[in-house]
């Protein structure tokens, strides 16, 4: 009964202002387990031979990172300027700041403590981590080349800013990347935003047969990661918030309930 009040909830704009930030806060400082690097659901290309080749270190967390792998691949990123909004716990800028070797790339989010804990874990020449909000974000107009978002856009109070925001700091020719999940019924109100904004659209994919599939592959990995960083009184939590194989949220990806997808605008102005 909580659960489904708490994403009732979560349709309205005050209440996702209100608790987001305090949630992935708390998880940031309970839990500084330095394999946990990711929090999305992951991508697994269904022609397997498409995986990307990972160094050693970066295997265990092949799925949620392929999910910036194949969204990244949609543009050029070497030696551009790249922000990445709700970096979370780090993982997929540090990916991108050493396989796709942009000359600078910033990740931000608004927990501050996810920030900490990226800054910390994360170390490359090209990389950084701030803390910010996707509805105002703390830089000048046209700074960057490449605007990066993954799971995120989901937990903003209003995304028409955030959108506003991403077009005010790309430069003219720029790209916006973005991937998340919605209720179909709301999708057609998503994209009104998206092109309210002012950015034209490349590209855009239906992507939750690899997001189903990543769910499918990770399975055993997830679980067992769960069950080494958590207290037992958790794991039943984080099993349905980490989408194992049997949680709601696989089950609603399955019954069309939730859309998994992604899109590709470029700044022509
Ligand atoms: C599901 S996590 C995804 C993190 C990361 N992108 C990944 O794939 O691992 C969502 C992230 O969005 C961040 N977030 C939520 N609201 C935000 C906002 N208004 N501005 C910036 N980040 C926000 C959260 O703090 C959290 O770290």
């Amino acid at each position: 009964m909580w659960a489904s009040l708490f994403l009732e909830l979560t349709e309205y704009p005050w209440f996702r202002r209100l608790v987001w930030r305090p949630v992935y806060n708390h998880l940031a400082k309970k839990f500084p387990a330095k394999d946990w690097l990711f929090m999305n659901y992951g991508y697994d290309p269904l022609n397997e031979s498409e995986r990307p080749q990972l160094e050693a270190g970066d295997e265990p967390h092949r799925y949620p990172l392929q999910l910036y792998h194949f969204l990244a691949s949609q543009t050029l990123m070497q030696g551009k300027k790249v922000l990445e909004v709700g970096s979370g716990r780090g993982g997929g800028s540090y990916y991108l700041a050493r396989y796709f070797k942009p000359g600078e790339i910033i990740g931000m989010d608004i927990a501050e403590n996810a920030v900490a804990f990226s800054n910390e874990n994360h170390k490359s020449p090209n990389l950084r981590y701030v803390a910010g909000n996707a509805e105002k974000i703390p830089f000048e107009d046209r700074s960057f080349d490449v605007v990066i978002n993954v799971e995120s856009s989901h937990a903003y109070g209003s995304i028409d800013l955030f959108f506003h925001e991403v077009k005010r700091i790309l430069k003219p020719g720029g790209f916006f990347l973005i991937t998340d999940m919605r209720d179909p019924k709301n999708i057609p109100a998503f994209e009104k935003s998206l092109l309210d904004s002012g950015l034209a659209l490349e590209r855009q994919q239906v992507i939750t047969p690899n997001v189903l599939k990543a769910i499918d592959s990770e399975d055993e990995l997830k679980r067992a990661r769960i069950a080494r960083q958590v207290p037992p009184a958790y794991v039943r939590f984080f099993e349905e918030f980490g989408a194992v194989k049997g949680s709601q949220l696989e089950k609603d990806f399955m019954a069309g309930k939730l859309v998994y997808f992604w899109y590709v605008l470029r700044n022509d102005v």
